[in-house]
């Protein structure tokens, strides 16, 4: 088992360059069954999510070549059976992408339903329905969802509540479906308009990526092509409060901005310095932090995927903050690790949780319960008096690149190390 050892107090400071963005690959790899011909993707992030997704594609039968570290080229004119079995779905719930892409691909699918997650329930209903929207029927059988057509048929999809996932999956069907799709309520984050723009680099006609109403017209073929993918929204803001809570001056190269809008202002708002350049923010802590209320919503608001990050920096604001989570049912899991780093902080209920500002984190033995809850106990770790030891850190190599060399690149004292299983059995 591996775990890193974090020694905290040291204020990050430097330059950190940001990945290519797990949620827009994780959408464009699926993406590439699409193609009639090779694709090669640049500023893909070297994460255990995307070797995920690599071997799905290898075992269907696609060709991958990584032409270097952060470049790969991809031809799925191999892929012949539209299935993803339960041993290679069950290791990530993105691969429910495959069941849009395949059946724009071949007007059948077969994926292993999702399995439980992290935080509360992650239904697809809502996948579900935009493909009968465009003609297709579901079943589901032995952990299987199985849907097919005789011809996907462009229609309007109107989401009863905001879904990145269910906007991704009903796009991947649409752009070769006979006809016009609009898609009413859509999901407007920046992988949303990532893939818009990667499927109409191949050949796609989709307007209005980024808006609440998607138009996708079918066309018959999509080509190769070769495309970058757009800097990690959420890995950016997590080294940005970061740096606010280890009261450190860093800048944050290789970013969108205006992708990070609803970060930087709560970052102001707490009294931290944020300054916007071209393609990079910096942030300096320049003194004592206010409190702030938070509530997580569908971009451009608040991302809930940086809601455990600031929760780690409200608790270190002076006075009573209130967080609400209004993405998920329950995403506050993680509140009983930062309250054994001494947080003081209350649940309501699933979605709102009261923090009381305290001076510092105590380090102490604590677990990362999920990819962005781990991101959060990493950053109490850096700010905390003494040592902290952080258990199951595969959650957060899921989703952040070389996240320890980063941050000793930025003067944090942090390793990883590795503990024989056995070790652990008589520890334990
Ligand atoms: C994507 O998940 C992201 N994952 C999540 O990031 C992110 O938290 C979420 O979008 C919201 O931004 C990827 O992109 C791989 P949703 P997704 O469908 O698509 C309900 C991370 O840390 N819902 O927008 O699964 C759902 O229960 C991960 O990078 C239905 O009710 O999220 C939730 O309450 C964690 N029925 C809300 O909608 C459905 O059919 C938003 O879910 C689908 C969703």
């Amino acid at each position: 088992m591996e775990k890193y050892i974090i020694h905290g107090g040291h204020p990050l400071k430097g330059e950190v360059v940001i990945s290519g963005a797990k949620n827009a690959i994780a959408a464009i790899l699926p993406a590439t069954v699409l193609a009639d011909g090779p694709c090669i993707l640049e500023n893909v992030p070297n994460i255990s999510d995307v070797h995920i997704f690599t071997e799905i594609l290898k075992d269907m039968g696609a060709d991958i070549q990584f032409i270097n570290k952060s470049t790969l080229k991809i031809d799925t004119s191999g892929i012949k059976v539209p299935e993803v079995p339960y041993e290679q779905a069950k290791k990530m719930r993105a691969s429910y992408y495959f069941l849009g892409a395949l059946l724009g691909k071949f007007n059948c699918a077969r994926v292993a339903l999702p399995g439980g997650c992290d935080f509360g329930v992650r239904p697809i209903d809502l996948h579900l329905k935009g493909f009968q929207s465009l003609g297709a029927e579901y079943t589901l059988e032995y952990g299987m969802i199985n849907v097919k057509t005789e011809q996907l048929r462009g229609n309007e999809v109107c989401f009863d509540g905001v879904s990145v996932g269910a906007t991704i999956n009903v796009m991947l069907a649409a752009v070769k479906a006979k006809g016009t799709t609009v898609i009413e309520n859509a999901a407007k984050e920046p992988h949303i308009v990532d893939l818009a723009n990667f499927l109409n680099s191949m050949g796609a006609n989709i307007m209005g990526a980024g808006t609440d109403m998607i138009r996708i017209k079918g066309v018959d073929i999509l080509h190769g092509t070769e495309y970058a993918v757009i800097p990690d929204q959420i890995e950016a803001g997590t080294y940005m409060v970061a740096a606010a809570a280890t009261k450190g001056d860093v800048l944050v190269k290789n970013v969108i901005p205006k992708h990070l809008e609803s970060i930087t202002s709560k970052l102001i708002k707490m009294g931290v310095e944020v300054t916007e350049y071209d393609d990079s923010v910096r942030v300096k802590y320049v003194g004592k932090l206010e409190r702030i209320n938070v509530k997580t919503r569908p971009h451009p608001g608040f991302p809930t995927d940086m809601q455990p990050q600031m929760a780690v920096l409200l608790c270190l604001a002076e006075g009573t903050s209130v967080l609400t989570e209004d993405v998920w049912d329950s995403r506050f899991r993680y509140l009983d690790e930062l309250r054994r780093m001494g947080a003081d902080v209350s649940s309501v209920d699933g979605h709102v949780a009261i923090i009381e500002g305290i001076k510092s984190f105590t380090g102490a033995p604590v677990k990362a319960v999920d990819l962005r809850a781990g991101a959060a106990v990493v950053i109490a770790g850096l700010c905390a008096q003494g040592t902290t030891e952080v258990e199951n850190i595969y959650h957060i190599e899921r989703g952040y690149e070389n996240i320890e060399e980063k941050l000793r690149g930025l003067g944090a004292d942090i390793k990883k190390v590795v503990i024989p299983d056995k070790v652990m059995q008589t520890a334990i």
